[in-house]
């Protein structure tokens, strides 16, 4: 299996929150990811979370004090650092944020972030509550903090455990972790403006019936969370699926392939990419009914007559021969002869990228395997979890991207 931290070392710090509580579920989804977890606290810390708690969900001896005897030589902020993939402040008070913009080295934690190596990224998660976040104080803290290359991540706004409701609570657990696995990821569309579609679309008969397909949304979803990994700034028109949004990727929700087709059409001005995943219905029902259509005893069932929807990918490539952008891309679900159908659907959509599965084969499943098609022919990526089939896409546009730039 493929471990997005796998082999890593990260370096957990808590400093004093309420949101201490959510670390512990960090702490544990770090480790499942394969990464080794050295967790620091600072005092405050130890009053909202035990350090046995860290300790026995890390797996490692937690510290919190710079005198600790159990670090023969004293150097505990020296050491911890060593060897580190990146430093995780999980939650970051309004304090300490003060002291790492000031290079504080007053305890163990701040001592250890001033003496890292350069090399070794350091990203925060404040917490606190919103007049403390929205403080000019802070705010200049954490400016300095961002000039200083410092990734802040969040906060996200809501109800707070004070009572009060805005901007200062933690990123949830899952978030951060996502947010660490992008940052090891290369910026390779950094600056880029990438407009996804994914999952099925719905096609109503009556106004609780419809038609649809089996696409799960998994494929267009890890498209969309790679290309932010990447950098871009990503825009997911999504069919129903009961995915969750990939962290900081904006998403608009429809049904039918018209639905779908407005959004993609009012979104196109402006981006550089569109990765067309989605299975789009090819026909609606022309006739739906706005009742619900009752069973007449011994009737005949309902005609539906049928029409066919726009086709969005034909349609967003047309609009790049004029301005030469957005780079698209297709996707090809075929049941049979991948090698050729791929291979003509590309010419016949007029895209420079088509990316073949075996459609019955991938919908719902968390591996895939891909066939890519070029003007220069075909590339196959071998099964592997769609996330990473996802990057390597990625990537290949990156690559055939900065390839057209060269020619212009
Ligand atoms: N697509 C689209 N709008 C449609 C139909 C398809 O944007 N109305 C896009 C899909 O998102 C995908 C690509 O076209 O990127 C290919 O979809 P697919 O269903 O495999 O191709 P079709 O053109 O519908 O051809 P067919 O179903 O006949 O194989």
């Amino acid at each position: 299996m493929s471990l997005d931290l796998n082999g890593k070392k990260i370096v957990l710090g808590l400093s004093g929150g309420v949101a201490c509580y959510k670390a512990a579920e960090l702490c544990r989804a770090l480790v499942k990811q394969g990464a080794s977890v050295q967790v620091v606290m600072t005092e405050a810390a130890t009053h909202f979370i035990g350090a046995v708690t860290m300790q026995a969900l890390s797996g490692h001896t937690v510290y919190t004090d710079q005198w600790d005897p159990r670090i023969a030589n004293n150097m505990a902020h020296i050491d911890l650092t060593r060897g580190a993939a990146a430093v995780l402040i999980a939650p970051c008070s309004a304090d300490f944020i003060r002291k790492l913009v000031h290079g504080a080295s007053d305890d163990l934690l701040s001592t250890l972030c001033l003496a890292r190596p350069r090399h070794v990224p350091l990203l925060v998660a404040p917490a606190m509550n919103v007049e403390m976040w929205e403080n000019p104080a802070t705010q200049r803290n954490v400016a300095q903090l961002r000039a200083d290359g410092v990734a802040v991540l969040g906060p996200a706004a809501g109800e707070q455990a004070c009572g009060e409701t805005g901007l200062g609570r933690m990123l949830e657990p899952q978030d951060l972790l996502d947010e660490l696995v992008a940052s090891f990821q290369p910026k390779v569309l950094a600056g880029k403006r990438v407009l996804i579609t994914a999952g099925p679309t719905f096609e109503p008969i009556d106004p609780v019936r419809g038609i649809t397909n089996l696409s799960s949304g998994k494929m267009g979803y890890a498209v969309a969370r790679a290309a932010r990994e990447a950098g871009a700034e990503v825009l997911l028109v999504s069919g129903p699926t009961t995915l969750p949004t990939p962290h900081g990727v904006r998403r608009i929700d429809v049904q039918s392939a018209r639905q779908m087709y407005e959004a993609v059409m009012g979104a196109v001005p402006g981006q550089h990419i569109f990765v067309g995943v989605a299975a789009v219905a090819d026909w609606r029902v022309a006739n739906p009914s706005d009742q619900k259509v009752k069973k007449q005893e011994g009737g005949a069932p309902p005609q539906l007559r049928f029409e066919q929807n726009p086709d969005i990918l034909a349609t967003v490539a047309a609009t790049t021969s004029l301005s030469g952008w957005p780079y698209c891309v297709g996707f090809a679900a075929e049941s049979e002869n991948l090698l050729e159908f791929g291979a003509a659907k590309r010419e016949k959509k007029g895209i420079p990228l088509l990316v073949g599965n075996i459609g019955h084969h991938t919908f719902g499943q968390d591996d895939n395997s891909i066939v890519l098609f070029d003007e220069t022919g075909h590339t196959v990526l071998p099964r592997a979890p769609k996330l990473v089939l996802a990057r390597q896409l990625v990537s290949e546009i990156a690559k055939r991207l900065e390839q057209r730039s060269l020619l212009t």
